[in-house]
């Protein structure tokens, strides 16, 4: 290991120092605990008591990576999703947009805000992301944000033209049954279009230390189950009679991010300052120092050479046409 200076880098750990500092600061057995927790329970404690990170992440509250392609974060990055979103409604022409697990709807208000002339519903399942998300739209006529779960989506939400979702979807290991809710919300022919992580086809292979850290990773991001492998989506939404399915892998655009929430997380961990504040941070809050450092290492196996080949996981865009009318 290189030598350390009184501000240790990202550069200085590899995995295995990654993950010996994790466990002499959380316990990796006390963490992984909560593998047995039920998903929804852990995603709405996590998230209520995630909520002033994400606030402090961005004066947005965007909670998703900032995409770039020069390896550096910077809150302009943060719409690049978005901004996909809004290609897709100007070439299909819509008229109805759905973003799924929209959190404080930052993707969802960038939209609103550039097609006004386009309805713009947003859904989440914790009703303190609905309020927020409807307090920061409230400028924006054709926004409002609704409480759902995207495995429920009801009927009088109507159909839309386009259905999307960023990094959300992983909290469910129920595809098949999230692809159904997606169809019956979608007009015919319409797109349905999702940002996330997946686990890459090849993980098993991968290094003891490499998988561990995606397990505490996935885990302290409130994905029990683990993200979908790389290509599972894409099957099974060809399985339910989605048509023209791509898949756009864009991990290295998530670099800076990864980078930034890395020293974060290597500062939360490492800091006197942090270090005596611990015991008055909430669990789950603290817990995303151990996410954030550990999303170099699993998408690109380390800060020292980063590159998508040496990671565990993928960052791509999925995007389906969905099944015309019979
Ligand atoms: C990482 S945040 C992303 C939020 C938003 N998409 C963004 O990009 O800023 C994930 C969001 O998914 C929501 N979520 C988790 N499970 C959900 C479910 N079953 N139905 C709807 N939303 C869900 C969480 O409440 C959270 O707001």
């Amino acid at each position: 290991m290189a030598q350390k200076t009184n501000d240790p880098k990202l550069t200085d750990y590899s995995v295995t120092d990654a993950l010996a500092l994790i466990d002499r600061r959380f316990g990796k057995d006390r963490l992984l605990r909560d593998l047995s927790t039920p998903t929804e329970r852990l995603v709405t404690a996590y998230y209520l008591q995630s909520r002033w990170g994400y606030e402090r992440y961005n004066p947005h509250a965007a909670m998703h990576m900032a995409l770039s392609d020069d390896g550096k974060y910077t809150h302009d990055g943060l719409r690049a999703q978005a901004d996909t979103v809004i290609a897709e409604a100007r070439k299909i022409g819509a008229r109805r947009i759905l973003e799924l697990g929209c959190g404080q709807a930052f993707n969802a208000r960038v939209i609103a805000e550039a097609l006004p002339e386009v309805e713009v519903v947003a859904t989440d399942l914790i009703e303190a992301h609905i309020t927020k998300a409807n307090e920061r739209g409230a400028h924006l006529p054709n926004f409002r944000a609704v409480r759902s779960s995207f495995t429920e989506l009801p009927d009088d939400l109507g159909q839309f033209d386009l259905i999307f979702a960023v990094e959300t979807l992983c909290h469910s290991p129920e595809i098949d049954a999230v692809i159904e809710r997606i169809k019956a919300r979608l007009a015919p022919g319409g797109t349905f279009m999702f940002h996330d992580a997946f686990r890459r086809t090849d993980w098993e292979s991968k290094s003891d230390d490499l998988k561990e850290a995606l397990v505490l990773n996935e885990l302290c991001l409130a994905v029990p189950h683990g993200y979908a492998v790389w290509g599972t989506w894409e099957d099974a939404l060809a399985r339910a009679g989605f048509t023209d399915v791509t898949t756009e892998d864009i991990s290295m655009q998530g670099l800076g991010t990864c980078r930034r929430l890395g020293r974060v997380g290597l500062k939360f961990l490492t800091q006197w300052k942090y270090r005596l504040l611990r015991p008055f941070v909430p669990k789950h809050l603290a817990r995303n120092a151990v996410a954030g450092f550990l999303g170099i290492y699993i998408m690109y196996g380390g800060a020292a050479d980063p590159a998508s080949e040496n990671g565990i996981t993928r960052y791509g865009l999925i995007r389906a046409v969905g099944p015309n009318a019979a």
